[in-house]
Protein backbone atom coordinates (compact mmCIF):
# COMPACT_ATOMS: atom_id res chain seq x y z
CA UNK A 1 0.00 0.00 0.00
CA UNK A 2 1.60 3.40 -1.06
CA UNK A 3 1.27 6.69 1.05
CA UNK A 4 -2.15 8.51 2.06
CA UNK A 5 -3.15 10.54 -0.93
CA UNK A 6 -6.00 13.67 -0.93
CA UNK A 7 -8.60 12.16 -2.28
CA UNK A 8 -10.22 8.81 -2.91
CA UNK A 9 -13.94 8.37 -4.60
CA UNK A 10 -15.78 5.23 -4.37
CA UNK A 11 -18.61 4.26 -5.13
CA UNK A 12 -18.87 5.31 -8.64
CA UNK A 13 -19.27 3.79 -12.00
CA UNK A 14 -16.72 4.93 -14.09
CA UNK A 15 -17.32 5.61 -17.93
CA UNK A 16 -14.92 5.98 -20.78
CA UNK A 17 -15.01 5.81 -24.67
CA UNK A 18 -14.74 1.92 -24.61
CA UNK A 19 -16.93 0.92 -21.06
CA UNK A 20 -18.70 1.40 -18.10
CA UNK A 21 -17.37 0.13 -15.11
CA UNK A 22 -17.82 0.76 -11.00
CA UNK A 23 -13.93 1.39 -9.56
CA UNK A 24 -12.71 3.57 -6.92
CA UNK A 25 -10.57 6.61 -8.48
CA UNK A 26 -7.75 8.12 -6.33
CA UNK A 27 -6.46 11.54 -6.40
CA UNK A 28 -3.34 13.02 -5.72
CA UNK A 29 -2.28 16.64 -6.11
CA UNK A 30 -3.50 17.00 -9.62
CA UNK A 31 -3.36 13.80 -11.43
CA UNK A 32 -5.28 10.72 -10.87
CA UNK A 33 -2.84 8.16 -9.12
CA UNK A 34 -5.21 4.85 -8.95
CA UNK A 35 -8.37 3.61 -10.98
CA UNK A 36 -9.51 0.23 -9.49
CA UNK A 37 -11.00 -1.97 -6.79
CA UNK A 38 -11.84 -0.12 -3.88
CA UNK A 39 -10.28 -2.61 -1.23
CA UNK A 40 -7.14 -1.58 -3.49
CA UNK A 41 -7.31 2.20 -2.71
CA UNK A 42 -4.22 4.21 -0.74
CA UNK A 43 -5.89 5.59 2.50
CA UNK A 44 -6.60 9.17 1.96
CA UNK A 45 -7.01 12.42 3.45
CA UNK A 46 -11.07 12.77 2.19
CA UNK A 47 -13.02 10.30 0.79
CA UNK A 48 -16.37 11.06 -1.32
CA UNK A 49 -19.27 8.63 -1.43
CA UNK A 50 -19.93 8.51 -5.20
CA UNK A 51 -23.09 5.32 -4.65
CA UNK A 52 -25.14 5.77 -7.59
CA UNK A 53 -23.01 8.77 -9.76
CA UNK A 54 -21.28 8.27 -12.47
CA UNK A 55 -17.81 9.44 -12.65
CA UNK A 56 -16.98 10.96 -16.64
CA UNK A 57 -13.95 12.92 -17.65
CA UNK A 58 -14.67 16.43 -17.48
CA UNK A 59 -15.95 17.97 -20.81
CA UNK A 60 -13.80 19.83 -23.04
CA UNK A 61 -15.32 22.58 -24.73
CA UNK A 62 -13.66 23.45 -28.27
CA UNK A 63 -15.92 26.90 -28.79
CA UNK A 64 -16.58 29.35 -25.92
CA UNK A 65 -16.71 33.23 -26.06
CA UNK A 66 -15.51 34.41 -22.82
CA UNK A 67 -15.77 38.35 -23.97
CA UNK A 68 -13.04 39.70 -22.27
CA UNK A 69 -10.92 42.08 -23.05
CA UNK A 70 -13.66 44.22 -24.88
CA UNK A 71 -17.31 43.15 -23.48
CA UNK A 72 -17.39 42.32 -20.17
CA UNK A 73 -20.52 43.46 -19.41
CA UNK A 74 -21.75 39.78 -21.74
CA UNK A 75 -19.36 38.42 -19.83
CA UNK A 76 -16.43 37.80 -18.20
CA UNK A 77 -13.63 34.72 -17.77
CA UNK A 78 -14.47 34.71 -14.01
CA UNK A 79 -18.37 34.33 -15.30
CA UNK A 80 -17.65 32.41 -18.08
CA UNK A 81 -15.42 30.07 -16.29
CA UNK A 82 -17.94 29.78 -13.57
CA UNK A 83 -20.89 28.61 -15.52
CA UNK A 84 -18.19 26.05 -17.30
CA UNK A 85 -17.87 24.80 -13.70
CA UNK A 86 -21.08 24.32 -13.16
CA UNK A 87 -21.40 22.39 -15.96
CA UNK A 88 -19.10 19.86 -15.93
CA UNK A 89 -16.41 21.49 -17.81
CA UNK A 90 -13.00 21.17 -16.67
CA UNK A 91 -11.64 22.81 -20.27
CA UNK A 92 -12.36 25.15 -22.79
CA UNK A 93 -10.77 27.01 -25.42
CA UNK A 94 -11.92 30.56 -26.03
CA UNK A 95 -12.02 32.77 -29.71
CA UNK A 96 -10.38 35.45 -30.74
CA UNK A 97 -13.09 37.82 -31.28
CA UNK A 98 -12.87 40.29 -28.10
CA UNK A 99 -11.77 43.33 -28.28
CA UNK A 100 -8.87 44.17 -28.88
CA UNK A 101 -9.17 40.57 -31.06
CA UNK A 102 -6.58 37.79 -30.33
CA UNK A 103 -4.67 38.57 -33.05
CA UNK A 104 -1.58 40.62 -31.86
CA UNK A 105 1.06 40.06 -28.58
CA UNK A 106 -0.85 42.94 -26.93
CA UNK A 107 -4.36 41.57 -27.59
CA UNK A 108 -2.69 38.21 -25.99
CA UNK A 109 -1.29 39.62 -23.26
CA UNK A 110 -4.77 41.15 -22.21
CA UNK A 111 -6.83 37.72 -22.95
CA UNK A 112 -3.89 36.29 -20.76
CA UNK A 113 -4.19 38.47 -18.35
CA UNK A 114 -8.15 37.95 -17.88
CA UNK A 115 -7.67 34.31 -18.07
CA UNK A 116 -6.07 34.20 -14.99
CA UNK A 117 -9.70 34.71 -13.26
CA UNK A 118 -10.49 31.38 -14.45
CA UNK A 119 -12.32 28.51 -12.76
CA UNK A 120 -11.12 25.58 -15.28
CA UNK A 121 -8.37 24.91 -17.69
CA UNK A 122 -8.02 26.82 -20.93
CA UNK A 123 -6.73 27.14 -24.21
CA UNK A 124 -6.70 30.41 -26.88
CA UNK A 125 -7.54 30.11 -30.09
CA UNK A 126 -5.46 33.03 -31.89
CA UNK A 127 -6.84 34.81 -34.84
CA UNK A 128 -5.80 33.95 -38.15
CA UNK A 129 -6.53 37.10 -40.86
CA UNK A 130 -5.20 38.87 -43.39
CA UNK A 131 -3.34 41.33 -40.44
CA UNK A 132 -1.52 38.71 -38.34
CA UNK A 133 -0.10 36.21 -41.19
CA UNK A 134 3.31 37.55 -40.22
CA UNK A 135 2.47 36.99 -36.36
CA UNK A 136 1.21 33.34 -36.10
CA UNK A 137 4.48 32.34 -35.04
CA UNK A 138 5.13 35.25 -32.61
CA UNK A 139 1.42 34.67 -30.88
CA UNK A 140 1.61 30.59 -30.49
CA UNK A 141 5.43 31.33 -28.67
CA UNK A 142 3.54 33.75 -26.64
CA UNK A 143 1.15 31.12 -25.61
CA UNK A 144 -2.41 30.62 -28.25
CA UNK A 145 -2.85 26.97 -28.39
CA UNK A 146 -4.90 27.20 -32.00
CA UNK A 147 -6.21 29.56 -34.56
CA UNK A 148 -9.62 30.59 -35.61
CA UNK A 149 -10.46 31.90 -39.11
CA UNK A 150 -13.82 33.88 -39.14
CA UNK A 151 -14.51 32.75 -42.86
CA UNK A 152 -18.19 33.91 -42.17
CA UNK A 153 -18.91 37.48 -40.90
CA UNK A 154 -20.39 36.35 -37.53
CA UNK A 155 -19.94 39.05 -33.94
CA UNK A 156 -17.18 40.85 -33.75
CA UNK A 157 -16.94 41.94 -37.18
CA UNK A 158 -13.64 40.44 -37.95
CA UNK A 159 -13.17 40.88 -41.68
CA UNK A 160 -13.11 37.46 -43.48
CA UNK A 161 -9.43 36.43 -44.25
CA UNK A 162 -9.13 35.95 -48.68
CA UNK A 163 -8.57 33.14 -50.03
CA UNK A 164 -5.20 34.30 -50.40
CA UNK A 165 -4.36 34.34 -46.82
CA UNK A 166 -6.25 31.54 -45.55
CA UNK A 167 -3.88 29.45 -47.82
CA UNK A 168 -0.78 31.26 -46.90
CA UNK A 169 -1.88 30.71 -43.35
CA UNK A 170 -2.23 27.53 -43.15
CA UNK A 171 0.92 27.16 -45.36
CA UNK A 172 2.65 28.30 -42.39
CA UNK A 173 0.76 26.23 -40.19
CA UNK A 174 0.91 22.84 -41.59
CA UNK A 175 4.56 22.50 -40.79
CA UNK A 176 3.84 23.55 -37.17
CA UNK A 177 1.04 20.92 -36.76
CA UNK A 178 -0.87 23.29 -35.20
CA UNK A 179 -5.08 22.99 -35.92
CA UNK A 180 -6.57 26.12 -37.13
CA UNK A 181 -10.84 26.47 -36.57
CA UNK A 182 -12.86 27.81 -38.91
CA UNK A 183 -16.27 29.57 -39.07
CA UNK A 184 -17.02 28.23 -42.34
CA UNK A 185 -20.08 30.08 -44.30
CA UNK A 186 -19.57 31.90 -47.64
CA UNK A 187 -19.41 36.04 -46.48
CA UNK A 188 -20.27 37.37 -49.60
CA UNK A 189 -23.07 35.00 -50.39
CA UNK A 190 -24.54 36.59 -46.71
CA UNK A 191 -23.76 39.94 -47.24
CA UNK A 192 -25.71 40.03 -50.37
CA UNK A 193 -28.58 38.19 -49.35
CA UNK A 194 -29.03 40.12 -46.07
CA UNK A 195 -28.87 43.66 -48.01
CA UNK A 196 -31.48 42.20 -50.24
CA UNK A 197 -33.33 41.29 -47.52
CA UNK A 198 -33.19 44.28 -45.81
CA UNK A 199 -34.36 46.16 -48.57
CA UNK A 200 -37.81 43.90 -48.98
CA UNK A 201 -38.51 45.00 -45.65
CA UNK A 202 -37.45 41.65 -43.65
CA UNK A 203 -37.47 42.28 -40.32
CA UNK A 204 -38.80 38.57 -39.05
CA UNK A 205 -36.52 36.16 -37.59
CA UNK A 206 -36.62 33.83 -40.50
CA UNK A 207 -34.92 36.12 -42.26
CA UNK A 208 -31.80 35.25 -40.77
CA UNK A 209 -31.86 32.23 -41.83
CA UNK A 210 -32.73 33.49 -45.40
CA UNK A 211 -29.49 35.67 -45.64
CA UNK A 212 -27.45 32.12 -44.40
CA UNK A 213 -28.37 29.17 -46.24
CA UNK A 214 -27.00 26.13 -46.23
CA UNK A 215 -25.34 26.61 -49.22
CA UNK A 216 -22.97 29.28 -47.63
CA UNK A 217 -22.01 26.40 -45.43
CA UNK A 218 -21.51 23.99 -48.27
CA UNK A 219 -19.31 26.65 -50.46
CA UNK A 220 -17.26 27.77 -47.07
CA UNK A 221 -16.85 23.99 -45.96
CA UNK A 222 -15.82 22.83 -49.66
CA UNK A 223 -13.21 25.87 -50.02
CA UNK A 224 -11.03 25.53 -46.31
CA UNK A 225 -10.96 21.68 -46.73
CA UNK A 226 -9.03 22.03 -50.24
CA UNK A 227 -6.73 24.30 -48.79
CA UNK A 228 -6.42 22.44 -45.70
CA UNK A 229 -5.65 19.09 -48.00
CA UNK A 230 -3.15 21.01 -50.11
CA UNK A 231 -1.29 21.87 -47.42
CA UNK A 232 -1.34 19.70 -45.05
CA UNK A 233 -3.03 21.87 -42.56
CA UNK A 234 -5.15 20.70 -39.92
CA UNK A 235 -8.48 22.12 -39.69
CA UNK A 236 -11.54 22.13 -37.35
CA UNK A 237 -15.13 23.05 -38.88
CA UNK A 238 -16.74 25.04 -35.84
CA UNK A 239 -20.88 24.82 -34.96
CA UNK A 240 -21.70 22.55 -38.01
CA UNK A 241 -25.01 23.40 -38.40
CA UNK A 242 -26.47 21.78 -41.93
CA UNK A 243 -26.91 18.27 -43.30
CA UNK A 244 -26.37 19.26 -46.91
CA UNK A 245 -22.56 20.02 -45.92
CA UNK A 246 -22.06 16.23 -44.45
CA UNK A 247 -21.34 14.78 -47.47
CA UNK A 248 -18.30 17.41 -47.86
CA UNK A 249 -16.38 16.30 -44.52
CA UNK A 250 -17.59 12.68 -45.16
CA UNK A 251 -15.30 12.48 -48.22
CA UNK A 252 -12.53 14.51 -46.45
CA UNK A 253 -11.95 12.34 -43.81
CA UNK A 254 -12.26 9.37 -46.43
CA UNK A 255 -8.98 10.90 -47.88
CA UNK A 256 -7.50 11.34 -44.54
CA UNK A 257 -7.73 15.19 -44.54
CA UNK A 258 -7.08 16.46 -40.87
CA UNK A 259 -10.41 17.91 -39.94
CA UNK A 260 -12.47 17.49 -36.92
CA UNK A 261 -15.70 18.81 -36.52
CA UNK A 262 -18.11 20.26 -34.14
CA UNK A 263 -21.84 20.95 -33.37
CA UNK A 264 -23.62 22.30 -30.40
CA UNK A 265 -26.67 21.16 -28.86
CA UNK A 266 -29.20 24.08 -30.55
CA UNK A 267 -28.05 22.19 -33.78
CA UNK A 268 -29.18 19.01 -32.51
CA UNK A 269 -32.02 19.93 -30.64
CA UNK A 270 -33.31 23.18 -31.95
CA UNK A 271 -34.91 24.06 -35.21
CA UNK A 272 -37.45 26.53 -37.02
CA UNK A 273 -40.01 25.34 -35.33
CA UNK A 274 -38.72 26.79 -31.91
CA UNK A 275 -38.30 30.55 -33.88
CA UNK A 276 -42.05 31.40 -33.77
CA UNK A 277 -41.86 31.83 -29.93
CA UNK A 278 -38.20 32.60 -29.12
CA UNK A 279 -37.58 34.96 -32.16
CA UNK A 280 -33.94 37.06 -31.99
CA UNK A 281 -32.85 34.85 -29.13
CA UNK A 282 -32.44 32.08 -31.39
CA UNK A 283 -30.44 34.40 -33.92
CA UNK A 284 -27.37 32.46 -34.03
CA UNK A 285 -24.36 31.92 -36.33
CA UNK A 286 -24.58 29.54 -38.47
CA UNK A 287 -28.30 29.83 -38.23
CA UNK A 288 -30.99 27.59 -36.69
CA UNK A 289 -32.07 25.45 -39.58
CA UNK A 290 -35.03 23.48 -40.84
CA UNK A 291 -36.25 20.37 -38.63
CA UNK A 292 -34.76 18.53 -41.12
CA UNK A 293 -31.14 18.91 -40.12
CA UNK A 294 -31.39 17.68 -36.95
CA UNK A 295 -31.43 13.97 -37.45
CA UNK A 296 -28.63 13.38 -39.62
CA UNK A 297 -26.46 15.42 -37.10
CA UNK A 298 -26.84 12.99 -34.44
CA UNK A 299 -26.16 10.63 -37.68
CA UNK A 300 -22.75 11.94 -38.49
CA UNK A 301 -21.63 12.03 -34.56
CA UNK A 302 -22.53 8.18 -34.58
CA UNK A 303 -20.82 7.73 -38.12
CA UNK A 304 -17.65 9.64 -36.49
CA UNK A 305 -18.34 12.02 -39.29
CA UNK A 306 -18.73 15.19 -36.55
CA UNK A 307 -16.45 14.33 -33.56
CA UNK A 308 -17.47 16.44 -30.93
CA UNK A 309 -19.98 18.55 -29.05
CA UNK A 310 -18.60 21.87 -28.31
CA UNK A 311 -21.41 24.96 -27.32
CA UNK A 312 -20.36 28.18 -28.75
CA UNK A 313 -20.94 29.70 -25.81
CA UNK A 314 -21.69 33.33 -27.19
CA UNK A 315 -23.37 35.55 -24.29
CA UNK A 316 -25.19 38.84 -24.64
CA UNK A 317 -27.07 40.34 -22.38
CA UNK A 318 -30.60 39.92 -22.43
CA UNK A 319 -31.26 43.61 -23.78
CA UNK A 320 -29.32 42.73 -26.92
CA UNK A 321 -31.11 39.52 -27.27
CA UNK A 322 -34.67 40.71 -27.30
CA UNK A 323 -34.54 43.76 -29.77
CA UNK A 324 -37.68 44.17 -32.52
CA UNK A 325 -35.80 43.96 -35.29
CA UNK A 326 -34.10 40.87 -35.92
CA UNK A 327 -30.82 42.65 -37.63
CA UNK A 328 -30.44 44.24 -34.23
CA UNK A 329 -30.04 41.36 -32.08
CA UNK A 330 -26.83 40.22 -31.57
CA UNK A 331 -26.11 36.84 -32.50
CA UNK A 332 -25.26 33.59 -29.87
CA UNK A 333 -26.50 32.98 -26.28
CA UNK A 334 -24.70 30.99 -23.85
CA UNK A 335 -24.21 27.18 -23.49
CA UNK A 336 -21.35 26.06 -21.80
CA UNK A 337 -23.29 25.50 -18.32
CA UNK A 338 -26.13 23.54 -20.02
CA UNK A 339 -24.59 21.63 -22.56
CA UNK A 340 -23.91 18.49 -20.17
CA UNK A 341 -27.61 17.89 -18.93
CA UNK A 342 -29.40 18.43 -22.15
CA UNK A 343 -26.98 15.88 -23.68
CA UNK A 344 -26.84 13.96 -20.49
CA UNK A 345 -30.79 13.77 -21.04
CA UNK A 346 -30.56 12.26 -24.46
CA UNK A 347 -28.44 9.73 -23.68
CA UNK A 348 -31.15 8.95 -20.58
CA UNK A 349 -33.77 9.06 -23.74
CA UNK A 350 -31.57 6.42 -25.52
CA UNK A 351 -30.00 8.95 -28.38
CA UNK A 352 -26.72 7.93 -27.67
CA UNK A 353 -24.66 6.42 -25.04
CA UNK A 354 -22.69 7.79 -22.15
CA UNK A 355 -19.27 6.13 -24.00
CA UNK A 356 -20.65 8.19 -26.78
CA UNK A 357 -20.55 11.19 -24.66
CA UNK A 358 -17.06 10.50 -23.01
CA UNK A 359 -16.01 10.49 -26.88
CA UNK A 360 -17.73 13.35 -28.09
CA UNK A 361 -16.98 15.71 -25.19
CA UNK A 362 -14.24 14.64 -23.75
CA UNK A 363 -11.50 12.28 -25.76
CA UNK A 364 -12.02 13.64 -29.10
CA UNK A 365 -11.49 17.14 -28.21
CA UNK A 366 -8.75 16.16 -26.16
CA UNK A 367 -6.73 14.37 -29.46
CA UNK A 368 -8.20 17.44 -31.76
CA UNK A 369 -6.26 20.18 -29.68
CA UNK A 370 -2.65 17.64 -28.85
CA UNK A 371 -4.08 17.77 -24.28
CA UNK A 372 -4.73 13.77 -24.79
CA UNK A 373 -3.28 11.80 -22.84
CA UNK A 374 -3.01 14.00 -19.62
CA UNK A 375 -6.47 14.87 -20.36
CA UNK A 376 -9.84 13.19 -21.34
CA UNK A 377 -9.46 10.17 -19.60
CA UNK A 378 -10.02 8.54 -16.61
CA UNK A 379 -6.56 6.65 -15.80
CA UNK A 380 -3.74 7.02 -13.38
CA UNK A 381 -1.21 9.51 -14.69
CA UNK A 382 -4.41 11.77 -16.26
CA UNK A 383 -4.86 15.32 -14.71
CA UNK A 384 -7.31 14.58 -12.31
CA UNK A 385 -10.41 16.70 -14.47
CA UNK A 386 -13.21 14.81 -13.43
CA UNK A 387 -17.02 15.32 -13.25
CA UNK A 388 -19.83 12.71 -11.44
CA UNK A 389 -23.31 13.09 -12.72
CA UNK A 390 -26.36 12.22 -11.27
CA UNK A 391 -28.14 10.43 -14.11
CA UNK A 392 -31.34 10.42 -12.49
CA UNK A 393 -31.52 13.88 -11.35
CA UNK A 394 -34.48 15.44 -12.80
CA UNK A 395 -34.36 19.47 -13.20
CA UNK A 396 -35.50 22.47 -14.96
CA UNK A 397 -32.97 24.63 -16.85
CA UNK A 398 -33.42 28.04 -15.15
CA UNK A 399 -32.29 31.23 -17.19
CA UNK A 400 -32.27 32.97 -13.90
CA UNK A 401 -29.64 30.35 -12.04
CA UNK A 402 -27.08 30.82 -14.95
CA UNK A 403 -23.89 31.87 -13.44
CA UNK A 404 -23.38 33.52 -16.92
CA UNK A 405 -23.57 37.32 -16.83
CA UNK A 406 -25.84 36.78 -19.86
CA UNK A 407 -28.78 35.49 -18.26
CA UNK A 408 -31.08 34.58 -21.18
CA UNK A 409 -30.98 30.98 -22.42
CA UNK A 410 -33.11 28.95 -25.21
CA UNK A 411 -33.38 26.30 -23.09
CA UNK A 412 -35.20 28.16 -20.01
CA UNK A 413 -37.85 25.78 -18.71
CA UNK A 414 -36.40 22.80 -20.60
CA UNK A 415 -37.03 19.59 -18.22
CA UNK A 416 -33.48 17.80 -18.21
CA UNK A 417 -32.45 14.50 -16.55
CA UNK A 418 -29.15 13.82 -15.87
CA UNK A 419 -26.86 16.88 -13.97
CA UNK A 420 -23.56 17.43 -13.04
CA UNK A 421 -23.31 17.32 -9.18
CA UNK A 422 -19.15 17.77 -8.99
CA UNK A 423 -16.46 19.09 -10.94
CA UNK A 424 -13.28 19.09 -10.30
CA UNK A 425 -10.30 20.57 -12.51
CA UNK A 426 -6.27 18.97 -11.71
CA UNK A 427 -7.65 17.38 -8.16
CA UNK A 428 -9.43 20.35 -7.12
CA UNK A 429 -13.13 20.85 -6.39
CA UNK A 430 -14.07 23.64 -8.51
CA UNK A 431 -18.23 22.96 -8.36
CA UNK A 432 -19.30 20.41 -5.40
CA UNK A 433 -22.97 19.12 -4.81
CA UNK A 434 -24.19 22.16 -7.57
CA UNK A 435 -22.25 24.71 -5.54
CA UNK A 436 -19.64 26.97 -7.38
CA UNK A 437 -16.27 26.93 -5.26
CA UNK A 438 -15.77 30.50 -5.37
CA UNK A 439 -12.08 30.23 -4.05
CA UNK A 440 -11.19 28.09 -6.91
CA UNK A 441 -11.84 31.04 -9.20
CA UNK A 442 -7.90 31.61 -10.78
CA UNK A 443 -7.50 27.61 -10.40
CA UNK A 444 -7.21 27.23 -13.82
CA UNK A 445 -4.40 27.36 -16.10
CA UNK A 446 -3.54 27.63 -19.69
CA UNK A 447 -3.17 24.30 -21.44
CA UNK A 448 -0.10 25.78 -23.67
CA UNK A 449 2.53 23.87 -21.57
CA UNK A 450 0.93 20.38 -22.17
CA UNK A 451 0.16 20.49 -25.59
CA UNK A 452 1.94 18.39 -27.66
CA UNK A 453 0.29 17.50 -30.95
CA UNK A 454 0.96 15.00 -33.13
CA UNK A 455 3.65 14.95 -35.87
CA UNK A 456 3.20 17.70 -38.57
CA UNK A 457 2.53 16.55 -42.22
CA UNK A 458 3.17 19.33 -44.56
CA UNK A 459 2.27 18.84 -48.06
CA UNK A 460 3.08 20.71 -51.32
CA UNK A 461 6.25 22.72 -49.70
CA UNK A 462 7.50 23.61 -52.52
CA UNK A 463 4.60 25.59 -54.04
CA UNK A 464 4.37 28.18 -50.77
CA UNK A 465 4.43 31.69 -50.36
CA UNK A 466 7.67 31.45 -48.78
CA UNK A 467 9.24 28.84 -51.27
CA UNK A 468 8.10 30.87 -54.22
CA UNK A 469 10.19 33.79 -52.97
CA UNK A 470 13.68 31.80 -53.91
CA UNK A 471 13.93 31.40 -57.53
CA UNK A 472 14.86 27.32 -58.29
CA UNK A 473 18.64 26.72 -58.89
CA UNK A 474 17.71 25.58 -62.54
CA UNK A 475 15.55 28.93 -63.33
CA UNK A 476 16.62 31.10 -66.34
CA UNK A 477 18.27 34.19 -65.16
CA UNK A 478 15.84 36.68 -66.82
CA UNK A 479 12.92 36.60 -69.03
CA UNK A 480 14.43 37.20 -72.48
CA UNK A 481 15.04 34.51 -74.42
CA UNK A 482 18.15 32.72 -75.22
CA UNK A 483 19.15 34.41 -78.64
CA UNK A 484 18.31 32.00 -81.69
CA UNK A 485 15.90 29.97 -79.26
CA UNK A 486 12.09 30.69 -81.24
CA UNK A 487 14.16 28.44 -83.86
CA UNK A 488 16.42 26.09 -82.57
CA UNK A 489 14.35 24.50 -79.44
CA UNK A 490 12.05 22.13 -81.32
CA UNK A 491 15.20 21.08 -83.40
CA UNK A 492 15.63 18.25 -81.57
CA UNK A 493 12.03 16.67 -81.94
CA UNK A 494 11.71 14.38 -85.25
CA UNK A 495 7.99 15.00 -85.23
CA UNK A 496 5.79 17.13 -82.81
CA UNK A 497 2.33 15.78 -83.00
CA UNK A 498 0.29 14.19 -81.01
CA UNK A 499 1.72 10.79 -79.64
CA UNK A 500 -1.32 8.53 -80.47
CA UNK A 501 -1.11 9.88 -83.72
CA UNK A 502 -0.41 6.45 -86.03
CA UNK A 503 3.18 5.66 -86.31
CA UNK A 504 4.19 6.56 -90.12
CA UNK A 505 2.46 9.90 -89.62
CA UNK A 506 5.32 10.46 -86.77
CA UNK A 507 8.10 9.03 -89.03
CA UNK A 508 6.81 11.43 -91.40
CA UNK A 509 7.05 14.30 -89.59
CA UNK A 510 7.30 17.81 -90.15
CA UNK A 511 10.32 17.59 -92.19
C1 LIG B 1 -20.56 34.27 -31.80
C2 LIG B 1 -20.31 35.42 -30.84
O1 LIG B 1 -21.28 36.01 -30.35
O2 LIG B 1 -19.15 35.72 -30.57
N1 LIG B 1 -21.91 34.35 -32.26
C3 LIG B 1 -22.62 33.38 -32.87
O3 LIG B 1 -23.71 33.67 -33.35
N2 LIG B 1 -22.21 32.12 -32.95
C4 LIG B 1 -19.58 34.31 -32.93
C5 LIG B 1 -19.48 33.00 -33.71
O4 LIG B 1 -19.11 31.98 -33.16
O5 LIG B 1 -19.77 32.99 -34.91
ZN1 LIG C 1 -18.64 31.22 -35.49
ZN1 LIG D 1 -18.61 31.11 -31.59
Amino acid sequence: MTGMVDLVIRGAKVVSAEAIYEAAVAVDGECIVAVGDEALMPPARQVLDADGLYLLPGAIDSHVHFRDPGYPHKETWRTGSAAAACGGVTTVFEMPNTNPPTGTLEALRMKLEAARHSYVDYGIHGLLGDDTIDRLEDLLEAGVTSFKAFVGNTFGNLPAPSDGALLEGFEKLAPLGIRTVVHAENSSIMARREAQLKAAGRRDPLAHLDARPAVAEIEAIGRVVTLAEWTGARIHIAHHSAADSLFVLRDAKRRGVDVTVETCPQYLLINTDHMKKLGGLLRVNPPIREPRHNEPLWQALQEGVIDMIATDHAPHTPEEKSREDIWACDCGFPGVETQMPLMLTEVNRGRASLMDYVRWSAVAPAKAWGIWPLKGRIAPGAHADIVLVDMNRRATLQQGRLQSISRISPWHGRTVVGTPCHTLVRGRFVMREGQLVTDAAGWGASVKSIQKMPPPRPRNLDTTSSAIRRAPADAPASARAAPGAQDSIWADESAYLHPLAPSGARTGGAS
